[in-house]
């Protein structure tokens, strides 16, 4: 019978008190590279955001002109409007916080705080200050209309494109 309930029994291991500082070291250094390993994997990934091109393709002119009407394109939050042989490219971001507009009969209405927007983008109501901006759009060197949203049209009307222009 043991003194103490916890003693060991005769028959079981014991580990030397130098073995146990070696586990104990090899473990130190094992968490030591583990957290170094773990920092030098953060250098190979670059820093860099994903942001999207500020120039996007919207296809050849003819699949383009191809079908009249208002088009939202998800991906840039851009609505593309074709009429008579035109296109012209309009920002969905909502000038008061940015929020996604939606089209509707008489404009644009934004679903965060209620702004509303004519046909043309012009701000007609709710907290936004400015009207919705339009990009230029030109023809590649491919074929392919580019839309440029590096730099906006103020004016709805000199928006249009013409590619046969
Ligand atoms: S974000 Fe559009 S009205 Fe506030």
């Amino acid at each position: 019978m043991p003194k103490y309930r916890n003693s060991l029994q005769k028959d079981e291991k014991k580990i030397s008190r130098r073995k146990f500082l070696a586990l104990a070291g090899w473990g130190a250094v094992a968490g030591v590279g583990g957290v170094l390993g773990a920092a030098m994997l953060g250098f190979l990934y670059p820093n860099a955001l994903k942001i999207p091109p500020s120039v996007f393709s919207i296809g050849r002119p003819k699949d383009v002109l191809a079908s009249e009407g208002k088009v939202f394109i998800p991906d840039q939050k851009v609505f593309l409007e074709v009429a008579r042989g035109k296109v012209r490219c309009m920002t969905a971001i909502c000038t008061h916080l940015g929020c996604t507009v939606n089209s509707v009969e008489t404009g644009f209405k934004c679903p965060c705080h209620g702004s509303t927007y004519d046909l043309d983008g012009r701000n007609t109501g709710g907290p936004a200050p400015l009207p919705l901006v339009y990009y230029p759009i030109h023809m590649g060197v491919t074929g392919e209309l580019l839309v440029d949203k590096s730099r906006v049209i103020q004016i709805p009307g000199e928006a249009w494109y013409s590619p046969t222009a």
